[in-house]
């Protein structure tokens, strides 16, 4: 396959690529650079099929410069990841957010429906989240993929948004004739790095949970806050459910490999990935002690905006219908892997 990645120098981008040249296929990583890394191309040109990458900088939603791309490179399907993902700052920027997320898919769908001659591309992941859940009603956790989805936050809104367009979009083109298979992935939290080592999280600023408890034990940082302890959970703090990163893309190819292997000429789907259990933000901090045998200055403070209380997912959809389960369900490996890279590149790619 030639294989359209959008923001393929991000942290979760960059894994889908180095996955995919390990299988052996095409990839055009696409990436404006604005929260992508060139480390992180390079790397993934110095490492397994990197003779097979191409590289364009450039926005997802360029309409023209994408269709281009898509010609140039003879594209069978698109992984968009290219997006912004900070909830926090998708409340104080909802607009950027909005532009981004929602503009930039639609402008990549129109670019993928001009592709091969007018036929467009026939294969279509996206990643969705599962801020789109909000606050599962009661008896909706751990989340099933038939949970309401009522977003908290702008972030989670506009991942909501881009779901109804491309159910649309499919739609149409059900009714044009025309072949598109759509899958939307609901990521919990994504953590973790390669095994290999050579590629890893490397946010500015970074917020998460994971790396943000990484950075202090390291001393990068010289501390960090829990945000909220009065939560309705046991130890008072949110509940998330952590999935490797490779793990996830894992589900990405067989998803893949799936919408490519109907019959039906559309077909849209949405599954959740997570490893189905919940901790506390309390427990992975003890998790982050007791890889790095290193016990940081952490202090609590008010409950950060447009944080939901408690979510983790029901994986079974997923299991049932494409035959993925997490590689790595232990909270101290996901943990683990994330240290020997940031312990490895404290700042970064800027500091290889
Ligand atoms: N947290 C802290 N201190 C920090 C950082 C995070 O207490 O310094 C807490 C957060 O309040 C939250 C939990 O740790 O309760 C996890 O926070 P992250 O920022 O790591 O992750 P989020 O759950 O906010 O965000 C992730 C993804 C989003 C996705 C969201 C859905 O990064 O893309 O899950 O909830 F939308």
């Amino acid at each position: 396959m030639q294989v359209l990645v959008t923001g393929g120098a991000g942290f979760i981008g960059s894994h889908a690529c180095q996955r995919l040249l390990r299988d052996g296929h095409g990839v055009v990583c696409l990436d404006n650079l604005c929260r992508g890394r060139m480390g992180a191309v390079e790397a993934l040109r110095a490492g397994d099929g990197g003779d097979r990458l191409a590289f364009v900088e450039g926005d997802v939603g360029d309409r023209d410069l994408v269709s281009g791309v898509l010609e140039r490179h003879g594209v069978d399907a698109v992984l968009h990841f290219a997006a912004l993902a900070y909830v926090g700052e998708s409340v104080d920027h909802p607009l950027r957010y909005y532009r981004a997320n929602v503009a930039g898919t639609i402008g990549l769908l129109e670019a993928c429906a001009q592709a091969r001659g007018g036929a467009g591309v026939e294969r279509f992941v996206f990643s969705s989240s599962c801020a789109t859940y909000g606050d599962p009603p009661e008896g909706m956790i751990p989340v099933p993929e038939t949970c309401p989805q009522h977003p908290t936050s702008p972030y989670g809104r506009t991942k909501l948004v881009c779901e109804h367009v491309l159910r649309e979009y499919a739609g149409a083109r059900a009714i044009a004739g025309k072949r598109f298979g759509v899958a939307m992935l609901r990521y919990f939290n994504v953590a973790g790095s390669d095994r290999t080592g050579a590629i890893g999280e490397d946010h500015d600023p970074e917020t998460h949970l994971i790396p943000v408890a990484i950075q202090a034990a390291l001393g990068v940082r010289p501390g960090m806050h829990i945000f909220g302890t009065d939560y309705p959970t046991p130890d008072g703090t949110c509940v998330r459910d952590y999935v490797h990163v490779e793990d996830l893309i894992d589900a990405h190819v067989r998803v893949l490999e799936r919408l490519g292997g109907r019959k039906d000429p559309v077909e849209v789907v949405a599954y959740n990935v997570g490893i189905g259990r919940g901790y506390s933000v309390r427990e992975v901090l003890d998790a982050v002690r007791r890889v790095s045998g290193v016990d940081f200055e952490v202090s609590e403070g008010p409950r950060r905006a447009g944080d939901a209380v408690a979510l983790y997912n029901d994986p079974s959809k997923l299991g049932r219908e494409v035959g993925w389960r997490a590689g790595v369900d232990d909270l101290d490996e996901i943990v683990a892997s994330a240290w020997r890279w940031m312990r490895a590149h404290p700042r970064g790619y800027a500091g290889s």
